[in-house]
């Protein structure tokens, strides 16, 4: 079997390289010429454990290439994913599709023999139905398939994600591309991994309800801390009360600072247009990007109350800024709120990140950035927890308290157990649990 893989993003380079460990050839194709070079040179432009070394194991057995050139890619595939970028609109939340219908466009010109044209980007529903379109109206004598897969990476544990799924989602229109894709995915079934074949539309749509539904669930246990905060109950309980109900399930029930992070962001806004431009609209969806919104905000207010009601002239150290411990990825991290509200709000930051800080340089003004958890603390007046890595879940408490001016701490993802807390004399805010004051 050889495939092409358009895109080397996120999505594209994983599946690629994982479709290569299957004994897949594979072709990668980008038209970023740097990156195509890096990756050629068995560098991995993202950091994702485990990746660099499946790319590097798999170019050297020659199931892995890359090059700029689609049409070297495209020739002789039966059949190529379309994994580009869709990001969302200016204005609106709209997924842009631009390089997805243009990908296909291109891909058509390219084509040689039966092609099955998978769509594996996160898509609106009708997408696959216009890439349809596109490559009919581009090759009339072209013999061809779309399909829709869509992928339930998490970006940390992409590998085994896609090792080891709890399902696979085949949307396809005819037999033939269904065999194309079942034999692709033909050693998960050793797994006895679920397949659900489905159509196009079916397939576009389960990738939306499945980010949504999980944005709900986290914006539901979010809300349940705020109300355990008010009421003095421990929201971490209630998760595990609740998640041990079959039904409910214990996973995505960790209350924090809001998702963020290349997906759940997009995808809910997204979901949120299609429903309503299909004149269905999903309401508790639109509620729950309002809630995650505001959030962020919120949790720079309950730094500043912990501070007393004021952190002008008052240095905060911030351990992490990616939206998720595991990954570089800086989009829409609750970090790019609550660091500038509270910079607004008179406060110095001084940060450390294990593997954002590159991409954070970008992204923040006069954060002063630090060699590690720390040096973060030197002479600061709160310490406040934004992104659970575990490089901050064993702190030495006594270091803690002899480098910070007052030992407040704000864990915004209960990495700390309560009673350890309490031993270790801090003044400690975490979400959904009772506020330890230092005694
Ligand atoms: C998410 C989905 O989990 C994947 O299944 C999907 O394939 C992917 O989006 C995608 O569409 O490409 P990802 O964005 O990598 O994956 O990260 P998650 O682990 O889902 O976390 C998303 C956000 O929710 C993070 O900010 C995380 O901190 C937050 N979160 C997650 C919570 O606040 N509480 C939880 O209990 C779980």
């Amino acid at each position: 079997m050889k495939i092409a893989m358009i895109g080397t993003g996120y999505v594209g380079l994983v599946s690629g390289a994982c479709f290569s460990e299957f004994g897949v050839e594979v072709v990668c194709v980008d038209k970023d010429e740097e990156k195509i070079n890096k990756l050629k040179a068995g560098e991995c432009p993202i950091y994702e454990p485990g990746l660099e070394n499946l790319v590097a194991n798999n170019l050297a057995a020659k199931r892995l290439s890359f090059t700029t050139d689609l049409k070297t890619g495209v020739k002789g595939a039966d059949a190529v994913f379309i994994a580009v970028g869709t990001p969302s609109r200016r204005g609106g939340g709209h997924a842009d599709l631009s390089y997805v219908y243009g990908a296909a466009k291109e891909v058509a010109e390219a084509m040689d023999g039966y092609t099955v044209i998978v769509t594996k980007s996160t898509v609106p529903v009708g997408t696959g139905r216009e890439v349809k379109r596109i490559v009919a109206e581009a090759r009339p004598d072209a013999e061809f398939d779309v399909a829709s897969n869509p992928e339930f990476l998490r970006e940390g544990a992409a590998i085994s994600d896609f090792m080891r799924p709890d399902r696979v989602v085949i949307g396809t229109e005819t037999e033939r591309a269904a065999d194309v894709l079942s034999e692709l995915y033909r050693p998960l079934y050793l797994l006895e991994t679920p397949i659900v074949q489905t159509t196009l539309e079916t397939a576009e749509l389960t990738k939306y309800a499945a980010n949504t539904f999980l944005a709900t669930k986290i914006t539901f246990i979010n809300e349940f801390a705020d109300l355990c905060e008010k009421v003095g109950a421990n929201v971490q309980d209630v998760a595990r009360g609740i998640g041990l109900d079959g039904r409910i399930g214990n996973k995505f029930l960790h209350a924090g600072p809001g998702y963020g992070g290349s997906c759940f962001p997009k995808d809910t806004l997204a979901l949120v247009q299609t429903a309503k431009d299909a004149g269905a609209p999903i309401r508790i969806v639109e509620t729950v990007v309002d809630i995650n919104e505001k959030r962020k905000t919120q949790m720079a207010e309950k730094v500043v109350a912990a501070c007393g009601g004021s952190v002008a002239n008052k240095t905060v150290a911030v351990l992490g800024l990616t939206f998720k411990p595991d990954t570089d990825d800086m989009r829409d991290s609750p970090s790019l709120v609550i660091v500038p509200e509270l910079q607004k709000a008179g406060a110095s930051i001084q940060a450390y990140d294990p593997q954002g800080m590159k991409e954070a340089a970008h992204l923040f003004e006069d954060v002063v950035f630090c060699e590690g958890p720390y040096e973060t603390m030197q002479g600061a007046d709160v310490l406040v927890i934004v992104t659970e890595w575990n490089a901050f879940r064993a702190l030495d408490f006594e270091r803690v308290k002899s480098l910070l001016k007052t030992p407040i701490l704000v864990d915004l993802r209960n990495i700390y157990n309560l009673e350890d807390m309490k031993r270790a004399g801090f003044t400690y805010y975490s979400v959904g649990r009772e506020a330890l004051a230092a005694e």
